[in-house]
Parts: structure tokens; C-alpha cells; sequence
């Protein structure tokens, strides 16, 4: 249980055997009611008129809420732009958007009586689609970003070859196991307690206060786990958290709201769809000379975190390159479609799959493998290193990253075995790529980078700890106890870790953009310096002894020549009166960001990593399988390699997921038809590559001082399925002897590879 070594999940055993607690789990308050919601059937209609009495007649129905019930304002727009409401009002703007919510007495009563509402819509026309949106001049839902540097003009005409196209890259469904839930209790006065599986208890709690109309200490959001968030209950738990809010307040019952699968996907955002248009120039030596490229994304109907994602694909158009010139711009693209939100990379991964796109081009236009051109326009150590957003590249590991991970798969050995393999097997074809990641960590939204601890040591040398932080799966409860047991010297299951909740850490930021263990483990070690300056002042003045005679060892106190355990050291303190309790603080140094001029220090250090895979796909039928995948990442020194290796696991398969075989259909009405795993194919356990070496970069150290020199890993390792799509391409591109790029869109489905096969048989 130490610092920097394995030990598992607190809530592993929990997980396995069925006994962690989620939200549908907790014992439901006597009398609970259940909500469910309503969804509209036109992607954007007026609303001529809502008839509601089939449903409030129907068995085991308490009531129906509408906009009309809502005390405070109809919005739980994150952030505040007041173009999210709980229920549409005057007119729906995507299919599936909640309209009304049903209060029965159980679940399924409240879902029938859902069902039965009639509703005469008047059909106002949809954008469906992003080109549709284009050609539309569709408004943006939120400003726009620009990234300039040098003078892209000039190195395009300069340079000696240019390459224009588009790229295509998918959404993708968060599928997390346990979909979005609420269960609201209401209290004495105006409180009300929800329980709610969100990303970020602060939010929730101010948006319910606002719905409600009541001070945000009115209102208390808890959440111990959540089955699962990927950025998809960053926002989109306001809605469920508010609904369940409402109606408690209303019936003064406890009520719980979850929608099921279908209703969940329907009504929720995913990861943002993107087509980008770019126009590269370089040189025959394959050195990129200018970029310039506009990233348009789906939006949906309102703006939800559409600006900081999309602002995102822009601070990771360079992934690991060097441009010596460029200039980008993002169109978060107004779209009659399910408003799209955070997901593990939040914009990232889009950014960084369209740069390995114009590599690719380059390599296949020079007729090399495209590693050699990744090479040669990796950033420089102490030169060639300022990003499109002017800040300079300080930590540059990736020339080590690449180099340790080339020789560790035998890159070279096995890419000139599968050209030999393509130039004799007919029907099936191989494929290997190396593709490498540069992700940059913080919240470009500067002021969600501080963070919050509670700690408490009580009588008998236990230890409670809270902090502002969610758990989802990824282990951050874990390592915040490991740092704080590690601070006082104790073993870890002295801690107990908490539910999290708004009442013990306030003002609190999401857990994401991969920051919590940064962030909220140093907020914890904080509390505990504290702690430990009080005992030891305590110990020095109980014996006469200067402040430098007192030290921390191991679990307690060298006072003098003596050792106070730190059982002693505590209760010793309680009977002085000391205080045995602190509040934690921390926020992220040296980072600043200027939005209006494109310039600053967004990120306080950037991640690397790079994978290797290998395919082989069947030219007649288009279908593949993933031989073998060699993924190395830094995480600067592991806190826990056994939870590390996990998130990059899981964050790679993921990724893989979102490249291939995750698609996102809507039809010509504007409805999802893949909104259940019976038509949405996330990977599953024999998807993993039957070859799967993952490691971490042991050698690397964040050369900032984050806690305990280790790096955050949540998000950048699902960028690494970017090899999959490559190799794919380069399996496709050899039925044209590799002379044509073959340019597979995303999600690269057996569909497109067969497409793929096609169009590079007619090229030959
Ligand atoms: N891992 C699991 N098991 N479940 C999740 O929901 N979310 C990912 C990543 N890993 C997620 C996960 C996302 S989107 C982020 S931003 C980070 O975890 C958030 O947690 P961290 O900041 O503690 O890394
Ligand atoms: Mo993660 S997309 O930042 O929740």
C-alpha cells in the first residue's frame, strides 16, 4: 500500500462480488417515487400542444411536471448560457429531448404512463448533419477559437508540396455501465439531499439550486462511485439530478430517477463528431512547413462544454509535430441533434487523429513509412518546441518515448515481414503503424484547476478523508489515500475514504481532464502538513524542545532522542486541545491562458506515450482483427502501477472502440438508431488484441512538481488506438502497392475498410 507500488482498487473486491454500492443500491427511503421522463419525437418542431391526461390517468401515476413546475429558472446549462432546459418549452430541438417527467409509484408505472402523452408538433426544419450545418451557415453555439503562429501564407507558397483533403472522425456513445441517476430526498425548510452519479457534485448542487430557487446551501449532492463517467456525467447528470430535485420537493417524497438504456443514449451527449478540412505544405524531406485546418464539430442544440472541447482539438492539432507555421480555427457547428459533451480526451483525441491524418498523407504522397515522417517532425528539444498556442514544449520526451517502444515491439523487423507477407497473400493483407501522443494536462478553463480536501483524525489515530474529487472507476479515492497514508506515515487502511460530497469540500471542480489525482491529492497532502506542523509543535512544546528538534518519522514524531507513535502523538494532541482536523487547498501553478489573443501556458506539463499495432484485414469481406497491440505510456513515477496500467488498458481498448467499430446513426427524422448494444458495438473482452503488451515509461519523472513527480494518465492513452487506424490504412493502402493514401474516415468499420479496398482497386 506504499507510495509508487501496486495495490489494488479500495473498491475491488466490491466490484467483483457485487457489493460496492451505486446509486439504484442504496435503500430507498419508505414511500420513494420514481420519475421518468418524457422525450420528444421530432428533431426541431414547435410545440402546438401537450396533452398530458391519458398519462396522469394512467395506474400508479402521482402527478406529471412540466416547465410550468419549476420554481426557478428552466435551465441546467453547464456553463450558464441559458440554452439547456430541463423541459423544452415552445419547441423541441432534437429527438429524444426531455419534455415532461412522470412521478409514479414505482418505475414502471411511471414509465408506461410516459409513453402515453399526445403531442401535436409543427415540423420546423433540422440540421442533421455537420455538412448540412455547413451549407446551412448554421449559427455556432458558442465563440469560436483562432490559433495563429507565423506566417501560414508564406510557408504554404513556399513550400515544395502541398496536400488539402478531409477527414472524418465519429462520435462516440459513453456506454458507462451505469447510466445517469438521481434519487432526491427533500428536508426541513427548502433542503433537499440528492444523490446523484456525477463527475462533478458542485455543479449539480448549483444547478439544482437554481432550478429549485434556493441558496446552494440549501442543497447537498453526494456521490460515493459512479459505474462509469468518460466525461458523460460532467454535465448530463444536471438534468436526471434536477428532475429528481423538482419532484421531490414537490411530492415531498424521495424520488428516484433513472432512464433506461435506450432513454439514456437518446437523451444524453456524446463525444463530438468532427470533420476537419486542411491544407498542409511540406517539403520533399517530409518536413511539415505550414498547417492551416478549420475543425468543425457537432455541437447539437445547445453549448454545454462545446467550446472548451473543440477549443482542445485546436491545443492538439500539433499532437507531437512541430509546425513552423499555422493557423486554426474551430466551428462548434449548431446541430437539431442530442447536445454533445465531454469524453475521455474531451476534443484531444479529434485534434491529434487529424494531424496522424495529413502525416499519413505525406508518408504515402513520399512513398515512406509514415514513422519516418513523424520523425522528422517531432518537436526539438531546445529548439523548433512553441505550439500553435505559444507555449514552449519543456518536457519533450517523445524522441525516447518512440525509441524505446520501436525497439521493444521490433517495429522494424516485423514491418518488413508484413511487406513481404502483403506481396504474396492474396486475400489477406497486414497492416502496422507506431503512432505516438502529446497530451497536454489541466483544465484550459484556468480556474477549474484548484481543488479541496477535508481531513479529520480522530481519538484513536483513524483517519477520515474527504476531497473534491469522484470516483468512477479509475482509482483516484485510491491514490488520494495512498498519498495521505503516505504523508503521516500510516498504512493505507487507516484511511477511510468517503462518499463525496458538497457539505464537507465546497466550489469544487469536475473530476476530469484527467486531473484529480493532481489535483486533489495535493489538496489532501496539504491538510495533512497541517495536521502533522500541529502535532509536532504539540510534541516539541510538551518537552521543552525547539521546533528543530521535532521531526516526522516514519508513523510519528522523533521528539529528542524519544519516538512518539503517531497513536500517542494524536491523542496526546486531543487532551492539549489541538486541533486533529484540517482543510486542504491546492492550485495548479504557473499555468495562464489568454483566450482572446491564442496565447499562454494552458497546460502545467504534457503527457507522452506512443503504441504499436498490427492488423490483418480480408480484402473480400472487409472485416479485421487486431493481431497484436504494444502500448507504452508516461505517467512521469507511477503512484500505483497496478491502476495506472489499468487506465491505459482500458483507455486504449476504449479508443479502439470510438475508431472502429463504434458508430453513431441518426435517420432522415433526426432519431438515434443505434441506441442500444444490440446496433452500438463498444469492444468487449475478446475484442483486446491476443497480444497486448502494455507498459509504463519507468524511466520517465514529471519534471514539474506534481505530486510525487507522477503524471496523469486517464485520458491521453486512449489516443494511442490511432495505430490501429493506421495500420489498418496501411493493410488497405497495399492492394495499391502503398502509392495511393488511403484515407479511411472514422470509425474505420469492416464497411469502410471494404470501401477502403475498392477504392484503392480502382486507383491501381
Ligand atoms: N476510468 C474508469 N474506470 N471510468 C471512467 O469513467 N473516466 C476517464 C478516465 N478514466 C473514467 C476512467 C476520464 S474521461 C477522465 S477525465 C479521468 O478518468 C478522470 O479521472 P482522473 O482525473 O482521476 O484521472
Ligand atoms: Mo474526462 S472527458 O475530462 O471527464
Amino acid at each position: 500500500g506504499k507510495l509508487h507500488e501496486s495495490t489494488k482498487h479500495d473498491s475491488a473486491d466490491k466490484h467483483v462480488a457485487g457489493r460496492a454500492e451505486y446509486i439504484d443500491d442504496i435503500v430507498e427511503p419508505k414511500g420513494t417515487l420514481h420519475a421518468y421522463l418524457g422525450l420528444s419525437s421530432r428533431a426541431h418542431a414547435e410545440i402546438v400542444s401537450i396533452d398530458l391526461e391519458a398519462v396522469r390517468a394512467a395506474p400508479g401515476v402521482v402527478g406529471v411536471l412540466t416547465a410550468a413546475d419549476i420554481p426557478g429558472e428552466n435551465d441546467v446549462s453547464s456553463p450558464h448560457k441559458h440554452d439547456d432546459p430541463v423541459f423544452a418549452e415552445g419547441k423541441v430541438q432534437f429527438y429524444g429531448q426531455p419534455m415532461f417527467a412522470v412521478i409514479g409509484t414505482t418505475r414502471d408505472a411511471a414509465r408506461r404512463a410516459s409513453r402515453l402523452a399526445k403531442i401535436e408538433y409543427r415540423d420546423l426544419p433540422a440540421l442533421l448533419s455537420m455538412e448540412a450545418a455547413v451549407e446551412a451557415g448554421a449559427r455556432l453555439v458558442t465563440e469560436p477559437l483562432k490559433l495563429e503562429r507565423g506566417d501560414v501564407t508564406a510557408g504554404l507558397a513556399a513550400s515544395e508540396r502541398r496536400v488539402k483533403g478531409r477527414v472524418k472522425i465519429g462520435g462516440q456513445e459513453h456506454f458507462y455501465l451505469e447510466s445517469q441517476i438521481a434519487l432526491a430526498h427533500p428536508g426541513e425548510d427548502d433542503d433537499v439531499v440528492v444523490y446523484s452519479s456525477t463527475q462533478h457534485p458542485s455543479e449539480i448542487q448549483l444547478m439544482v439550486a437554481h432550478v429549485l430557487d434556493v441558496p446552494q446551501h440549501a442543497v447537498t449532492v453526494n456521490v460515493r462511485r459512479m459505474g462509469g463517467g468518460f466525461g458523460g456525467k460532467e454535465t448530463h447528470g444536471n438534468l436526471f439530478a434536477a428532475v429528481a430535485a423538482l419532484a421531490a420537493r414537490k411530492f415531498n417524497r424521495a424520488v428516484k430517477l433513472r432512464p433506461d438504456r435506450d432513454d439514456d443514449m437518446a437523451a444524453t451527449g456524446k463525444r463530438h463528431d468532427f470533420m476537419v478540412d486542411y491544407d498542409v505544405g511540406y517539403n520533399s524531406d517530409g518536413k511539415i512547413q505550414a498547417v492551416t485546418a478549420t475543425y468543425a464539430a457537432r455541437a447539437g442544440f445547445s453549448a454545454d462544454l462545446s467550446g472548451p472541447v473543440t477549443d482542445r482539438a485546436l491545443f492538439h492539432c500539433d499532437n507531437a509535430y512541430w509546425y513552423p507555421a499555422v493557423r486554426v480555427n474551430s466551428l462548434p457547428l449548431y446541430t437539431n441533434t442530442v447536445s454533445n459533451t465531454a469524453f475521455r480526451g474531451f476534443g484531444g483525441p479529434q485534434g491529434l487523429v487529424a494531424a496522424e491524418r495529413w502525416i499519413e498523407d505525406i508518408a504515402y504522397d513520399l512513398g515512406k513509412d509514415p514513422l519516418e515522417i513523424r520523425k522528422a517532425n517531432f518537436y526539438g528539444i531546445d529548439e523548433n518546441n512553441v505550439t500553435p498556442y505559444h507555449q514552449v514544449v519543456e518536457d519533450n520526451i517523445i524522441h525516447r518515448i518512440v525509441e524505446d517502444i520501436e525497439t521493444s515491439s521490433d517495429y522494424q523487423a516485423r514491418r518488413a515481414a508484413i511487406l513481404a507477407f502483403n506481396r504474396t497473400s492474396k486475400v489477406l493483407k497486414k497492416g502496422i503503424a507506431l503512432t505516438p501522443v502529446k497530451f497536454g494536462i489541466s483544465f484550459t478553463a484556468t480556474w477549474y484547476n484548484q481543488a479541496g480536501a477535508l481531513v479529520h483524525v480522530y481519538r484513536d489515530g483513524s483517519i477520515h478523508l474527504s476531497h473534491g474529487g469522484t470516483e468512477m472507476g479509475q482509482g483516484l479515492h485510491t491514490k488520494v489515500a495512498q498519498v495521505l497514508a503516505d504523508a503521516f506515515g500510516v498504512p493505507l487502511d487507516r484511511v477511510r475514504i468517503n462518499a463525496t460530497t458538497t457539505g464537507k469540500v465546497p466550489n469544487t471542480s469536475a473530476t476530469a481532464a484527467s486531473s484529480g489525482t493532481d489535483l486533489n491529492a495535493m489538496a489532501a497532502l496539504d491538510a495533512a502538513n497541517q495536521i502533522k506542523t500541529r502535532l509536532l509543535a504539540h510534541a516539541a512544546e510538551q518537552r521543552s524542545l525547539s521546533p528543530d528538534q521535532v521531526l516526522w518519522e516514519g508513523a510519528g514524531i522523533r521528539a529528542g532522542g524519544e519516538h512518539v507513535s503517531f497513536e500517542d502523538a494524536v491523542s496526546s494532541a486531543y487532551m492539549a486541545r489541538v486541533q486533529l482536523s484540517a482543510a486542504g487547498f491546492y492550485k495548479t501553478p504557473k499555468i495562464h491562458w489568454d483566450r482572446s489573443t491564442g496565447r499562454g501556458r494552458p497546460f502545467y506539463y504534457y503527457a507522452y506515450g506512443a503504441a504499436v499495432s498490427e492488423v490483418t484485414i480480408d480484402t473480400l469481406t472487409g472485416e479485421y482483427q487486431v493481431e497484436r497491440a504494444d502500448v507504452l505510456e508516461d505517467v512521469g513515477r507511477s503512484l500505483n502501477p497496478a491502476l495506472d496500467i489499468g487506465q491505459v488498458e482500458g483507455g486504449f481498448i476504449q479508443g479502439m472502440g470510438w475508431l472502429t467499430t463504434e458508430e453513431l446513426v441518426w435517420d432522415a427524422k433526426g432519431e438515434l438508431r443505434t441506441h442500444a448494444p444490440s446496433t452500438y458495438k463498444i469492444p468487449v473482452a475478446s475484442d483486446v488484441p491476443p497480444v497486448f503488451n502494455v507498459r509504463l515509461a519507468e524511466w520517465s519523472v514529471n519534471r514539474e512538481a506534481a505530486i510525487g513527480r507522477s503524471k496523469a494518465v486517464g485520458e491521453p492513452p486512449l489516443c494511442l488506438a490511432m495505430s490501429v487506424v493506421e495500420a489498418l490504412s496501411m493493410a488497405v493502402a497495399s492492394v495499391a502497392d502503398y502509392k495511393v493514401a488511403p484515407r479511411l474516415d472514422m470509425p474505420v468499420t469492416p464497411e469502410r475498410v471494404l470501401m477502403g479496398v475498392e477504392r484503392m482497386r480502382g486507383a491501381k
